[in-house]
């Protein structure tokens, strides 16, 4: 063997024992402070440290992750990356192409995700070619949510239009009761917006709204017809609901405060979390309409130097897509596993509903990435959209016009 080559396998073959050494770090950035999502992201912690590794927690709080990417920017461009990263969608190639995502495609491959993940799941995960980021799970976000004991005392049904919502909202303020519990903040309004749009438009009319950005479709009849049932929304919020937190929205339901909350699965971890009882003291239905509108949180890795962080990054993204972890953190979040082999037994029947929900649309062809979630467009048009939805909804804009700022928003962002 000449020297060079030798010397080269000698080097190769230390990196490789040092790499086998060492010990597994991560600084990992994540927005899960609430109550359930705190409890689900312990059970990442908790697999972390079983297997050899040392977790520095970086939270940064604010439901929808704006403040954590904010954060994130600064922590990039200040040379000094986390370890692992809660991103998610198109940010996912945004990252990567800023080269500074690292490829974790030796994991993927020893474990066989794409044989456990759906297509469209590992689509998410891919960054021309390469395996970029790691699954936990599906959130669905068009759900309602409702206090059973005020929908029973008031003779409520679940509503299945949005004409019943409307209705039954009606009810209950004339009882005196809060109709819908809401946080005014933009990712808020922004979910809320999305369900509508769904429900009122069909799947073919969200796709081309907030998948393609068609114009002809963002300046619609029945865009107006969305931001109408907004306005009707907004009649139905309490007056502090301005920049409440998602998590004191559900605990308006639970404590009976409010009727119905329109929101992500999450906000079943956090009645879970306080020991309340699907289909006893809570109640789930899909929002009115037909399709399923899905976010899938995952975990990137960012380049770091180091055989700990390296090590730490392998260990964590074998855990992430692991069964165990799928199914112990799937049940405490609210959401189902990205996995299609981990067996749905021991969740419950809104878990259930969404699973059937999710395999039905999928066939239908109206299981649609979720725009308010980032898993539908870049961030600048879909912080576009959610600008428009937002100050129409904390003001007395007319519907015309909002769905004019939008069109102009749009091609602005272009
Ligand atoms: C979503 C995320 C969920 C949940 C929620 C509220 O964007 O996918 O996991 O944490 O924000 O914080």
């Amino acid at each position: 063997m000449k020297k060079s080559v030798f010397a080269a396998a000698v080097v190769a073959s230390l990196v490789a024992s040092n790499i086998a050494k060492a010990e597994p770090q991560a600084e990992v950035l994540h927005w899960w402070t609430s109550g359930g999502e705190a409890k689900s992201v312990a059970v990442l912690q908790k697999e972390f440290a079983d297997n050899g590794g040392t977790w520095t927690d970086m939270p940064v709080a604010g439901g929808g992750g704006d403040a954590a990417m904010t954060a994130l920017r600064a922590r990039v461009l200040s040379g000094n990356a986390p370890t692992a990263v809660q991103l998610k969608g198109p940010a996912i190639a945004e990252w990567y192409e800023e080269g500074v995502l690292a490829d974790i495609s030796d994991v993927a491959e020893a474990q066989g995700w794409a044989d456990v993940l759906p297509a469209s799941i590992a689509g998410h995960m891919k960054c021309e070619g390469t395996w970029c980021a790691a699954p936990v799970n599906v959130h669905r976000i068009d759900w309602i949510w409702a206090n059973a004991d005020i929908l029973k005392a008031n003779d409520i049904a679940m509503p299945t239009t949005w004409a019943e919502f409307n209705t039954a909202a009606d009810t209950l303020m004339a009882a005196g009761i809060i109709p819908l519990a809401h946080g005014g903040q933009a990712w808020q309004d922004a979910t809320v917006f999305e369900a509508v749009a769904l429900g009122l438009g069909g799947a073919e009319f969200f796709q081309s709204a907030f998948v393609d950005l068609d114009m002809d479709t963002l300046k619609s009849d029945k865009m107006v017809e969305v931001f109408d049932q907004m306005r009707k929304l907004r009649g139905y919020v309490d007056g502090n609901f301005s920049g409440r937190d998602w998590n004191l929205a559900t605990a308006m339901v639970m404590n009976g405060e409010a009727a119905f909350q329109i929101m992500g699965d999450w906000a079943k971890g956090e009645f879970l979390a306080a020991g309340k009882v699907p289909g006893e003291d809570f109640l789930c239905v899909s929002t009115p309409g037909d399709g399923f509108l899905y976010s899938v949180d995952s975990f990137a890795m960012f380049n770091v130097d180091g055989d700990d962080k390296q090590s730490g990054q392998k260990l964590l993204a074998e855990l992430i897509v692991g069964k165990s972890f799928q199914k112990v953190f799937n049940l405490n979040k609210g959401s189902i596993p990205a996995r299609t082999d981990v067996a749905l037994d021991e969740f419950d029947s809104c878990a259930h509903t969404s699973a059937a929900d999710m395999a039905s649309s999928n066939k239908e062809g109206s299981l649609l990435p979720s725009y308010a979630h980032g898993m539908a467009l870049r961030g600048a048009q879909a912080g576009a959209i959610t600008d428009v939805v937002t100050a129409h909804f904390n003001s007395d804009m007319s519907s015309a016009d909002a769905v004019q700022m939008l069109a102009d928003a749009i091609a602005n962002s272009m």
